[in-house]
């Protein structure tokens, strides 16, 4: 494939021409890029193995890190998972559409790759409108992992998208910027009580309402459960400095040292003011929305200097700030083995 196509639509009133455009590449096996109100999704035909491998090709995934397949209703639904419990009833009513992808057992049609060998499929119906559409025309349900290579950080927008797979896939539908940012808290129902394998946007405490008491999973048992979470996860190129509980001193030492080494980014919701060329800074509301709205793309707007560190002020580890310093905290004590920035 030489050129992906960008189709620009509307978020609220996506255009019917384009949405069957981008549907009819996903009935013969192609890939396209669509907007979720978490994050860019990349998504094939989910009942079509070699569609399915094109989305590993494409993003560089490993094999054995499995995909969420999203639906647009019940029906759909029904095609994917095998056996709907009372308290996965009850959590879609509640939660659906919306950032929760629940772990199910899994249909005998889901192509086998977007389980990755696993008696399990993990399933979530999104809220935005262009993708309900998009599953609507394509008239199947849609494997989509985040839209980025392995291992960096999720899209956001369309151009993200383009950044990472401009060239490697079909169509990419930009409806802008993507509304909560950050990924969709994936629940597993297969396990009693329920464990919760990726915290996101849908907190424990509102999931234990639902569903009574569900868990945290373990990191060890998060290997065994989850293969994906084992692998490199939502990092930045540069070193990801992590600074939780610095006072605006402390963070302005932290980048004057390091401004020793080369230029540093900043991310935080304390204004330092530091006077080098080398500094280049993302200022953000002390609040998880803006956090979990605007992290990825402040990284990967300060990962274009190549500097030697990113350094991110915390926000508190509270309700929805959970599932942001999660993924801060895993993006900064990941390390390419022999990796020196
Ligand atoms: O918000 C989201 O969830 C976005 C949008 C596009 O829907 N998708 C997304 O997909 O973040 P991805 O592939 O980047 O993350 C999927 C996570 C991985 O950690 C994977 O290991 C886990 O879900 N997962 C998928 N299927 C699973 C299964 N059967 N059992 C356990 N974990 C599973
Ligand atoms: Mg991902």
């Amino acid at each position: 494939m030489d050129e992906t196509i960008t189709l620009k639509v509307d978020p609220d009133e996506p255009d019917p021409e384009l949405i069957e455009r981008a549907a009819q590449v996903i009935r013969d096996g192609g890939l396209v890029a669509f907007p979720t109100e978490t994050v860019y999704g990349l998504g094939a035909d989910a009942m079509n193995e070699r569609a399915v491998r094109r989305i590993f090709e494409a993003k560089g995934r490993p094999a054995d890190n499995p995909l969420i397949v999203h639906v647009a209703d019940r029906e759909m639904l029904s095609t994917v998972a095998a056996q709907i419990s009372s308290r996965a009833e009850r959590l879609i009513q509640h939660f659906w559409p919306g950032p929760l992808t629940l772990v199910l057992k899994r249909g005998p049609e889901v192509a086998l790759s977007v389980s990755a060998g696993l008696e399990t499929v993990a399933v979530r119906m999104p809220r935005s409108k262009v993708a309900l559409q998009l599953l609507e025309s394509a008239g199947r349900p849609i494997a989509a992992p985040s839209a980025n290579a392995s291992g960096r950080l999720s899209p956001t927008s369309a151009q993200h998208v383009l950044e990472d797979l401009g060239g490697k896939i079909d169509i990419v539908l930009d409806a802008g910027p993507a509304n909560i940012g950050i990924e969709s808290t994936v629940l597993d129902l297969t396990s009693d009580p329920p464990v919760i394998l990726r915290p996101g946007w849908i907190t424990k405490e509102a999931l234990s309402e639902i569903a009574g008491p569900v868990d945290r999973t373990r990191s060890e048992d998060r290997l065994r459960s989850s293969p994906g979470t084992r692998h490199r996860h939502y990092s930045p190129l540069a070193r990801l400095v992590l600074a939780e509980g610095a006072t605006g001193s402390d963070l302005q030492r932290i980048c004057q040292e390091l401004l020793t080494q080369g230029p540093v980014g900043f991310v935080g919701h304390t204004d330092i003011v530091i006077d080098d060329p080398g500094f280049r800074k993302v200022i953000l509301e002390n609040s998880p929305e803006q956090y979990a709205r605007s992290i990825y793309g402040a990284m990967r707007f300060l990962d274009e200097c190549e500097p030697v560190a990113i350094v991110v002020e915390g926000i508190a580890d509270r309700g929805q700030g959970e599932a942001v310093m999660d993924r801060l905290r895993r993006a900064a004590s990941w390390r390419e083995p022999g990796q020196h920035r």
